[in-house]
């Protein structure tokens, strides 16, 4: 394949070994091809080879979902009549048939939106691929992962139906602990994956499991 070179101008800035990474990556090219907002739509097609959750998912939370990615995926492979509702804290293109909205997950606003939109049902399969910014300080970073794993807990704990599925991005280090015993206390059948089209480098994993 084809590598896109940088020019001489941006070749000593170390700004550009990221760009010049992404642009030569399998999956961000791939994407381009297959018409997916994301490379990260490769990791949930990825989990969802292993796992098989999506066919059988007719109502589903993606929490941070923007710029759409997974969406895409959930539509194609879940079933035509499931409904589908996304949070971001940043907008989203219009994905026809999905409902989102502009929120932080940690607004208590997200109980009611997700009750009136599946009817006070609960859902089948909740999704998360939320990661924080980083803030350079490995402490504020590791209470970050924290405390946004034990929010998509609270929301499993209330919305997710008697063995829905749960996949979320969690990283190494992030589930020690009390952490642990909260996950266990909501959650059966924990799983961990780390699916091909996540970067080795990277810290990130997927908890893949089923409520209690
Ligand atoms: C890696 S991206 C998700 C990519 C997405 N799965 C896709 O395939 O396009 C992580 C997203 O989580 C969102 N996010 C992080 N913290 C959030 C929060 N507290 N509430 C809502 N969204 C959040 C970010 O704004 C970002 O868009």
């Amino acid at each position: 394949m084809k590598r896109i070179k940088l020019n001489k101008k941006h070749k000593n800035k170390d700004s550009n070994r990221w760009l010049n990474r992404h642009l030569n990556d399998e999956y961000v090219r791939k994407s381009k091809i297959d018409g997916y907002r994301s490379r990260s739509s490769y990791k949930l097609i990825q989990i969802n080879e292993k796992y098989d959750f999506l066919k059988n998912s007719f109502k589903i939370v993606d929490l941070g979902c923007s710029p759409g990615g997974w969406l895409q995926v959930v539509r194609e492979l879940s079933p035509r009549s499931s409904k589908v509702i996304g949070f971001d804290l940043i907008s989203l293109k219009e994905i026809p048939d999905i409902k989102f909205y502009k929120i932080d997950v940690n607004e208590s606003e997200i109980f009611e939106k997700i009750d009136s939109f599946f009817e006070k049902k609960k859902i089948d399969l909740l999704l998360s691929d939320m990661s924080p910014n980083s803030s350079g300080n490995k402490k504020v970073d590791h209470l970050r992962i924290v405390s946004i794993i034990e929010r998509v807990l609270e929301i499993a704990e209330k919305s997710l139906k008697k063995n829905g599925f749960l996949v979320a991005k969690i990283f190494q280090g992030g589930a020690q602990g009390d952490l642990i015993l909260k996950m266990k206390k909501t959650l059966d059948s924990i799983q961990y994956f780390k699916p091909k089209a996540s970067r080795s480098e990277s810290p990130e994993t997927y908890l893949v499991a089923r409520k209690k």
